[in-house]
């Protein structure tokens, strides 16, 4: 049942995805810029038979590739679904949640921001992004739910880059992660993953 998002998904990414330099991989086509959304839809489904059963009400993403999976999945629970905002620096806000977040793709640091309407310590959140390379993103997202007392259930990636830090800094720290397409390596442009045999 649940393998049939994942087998979609690897067989688009095979399809559609392009592997950039040695670690970048583009899916302009379906996630990063048009989206998919009968794909994201069936990965919001596979998303929540996975999780379903861990009390979760809310789902946290960061702006802006998150946003897209991020409310499909909250669409199958049936739950609301909060973005973390960019910003370049921000003033100090008593209203914030925020915390820093260093992007090494892009080489910037960006502050990312929750309002504290949105985030509480009732919360039980699934953390859903689009990428996983060296956790920085998840790991700014943890802070801000720590600031705000709720609780992380765990973290849902479309993509994991297996072969970057993020992947061992979450197992290390023991939340409970499930990503769709994990990626061992890319091959001379091709892609890899880890449940095939090479
Ligand atoms: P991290 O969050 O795991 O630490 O990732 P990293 O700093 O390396 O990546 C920063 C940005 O680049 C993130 O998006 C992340 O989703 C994206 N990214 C990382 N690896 C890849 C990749 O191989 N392919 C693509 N397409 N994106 C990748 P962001 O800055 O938050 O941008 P956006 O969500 O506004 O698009």
């Amino acid at each position: 049942m649940g393998d049939s998002a994942v087998k979609e998904l690897e067989d688009r990414i095979k399809k559609d995805g392009r592997v950039l330099g040695k670690d970048v991989l583009k899916v302009d086509s379906f996630l990063n810029h048009q989206v998919d959304p009968m794909l994201m839809q069936s990965m919001g489904k596979e998303f929540y038979e996975h999780f379903k059963d861990q009390g979760i009400n809310k789902i946290l993403t960061v702006e802006s590739s998150g946003i897209a999976p991020a409310v499909m999945t909250g669409l199958s629970f049936g739950v609301p679904v909060v973005f973390a905002r960019k910003h370049k620096s921000v003033t100090l806000n008593d209203d914030l949640y925020t915390s820093e977040v260093y992007s090494y793709t892009k080489k910037t640091s960006n502050h990312i921001s929750v309002s504290k309407k949105y985030l509480s310590s009732d919360d039980k959140v699934l953390i859903i992004d689009d990428f996983l390379a060296n956790g920085q993103a998840v790991n700014g997202l943890n802070t801000i739910i720590d600031a705000a007392g709720a609780d992380l259930a765990g973290i849902g990636i479309v993509i994991e880059k297996s072969f970057q830090k993020g992947r061992q800094l979450i197992d290390k720290a023991g939340i409970p992660i499930y990503s769709l397409a994990r990626i061992k390596a890319f091959d001379n442009g091709q892609v890899v993953f880890e449940d095939e045999n090479e």
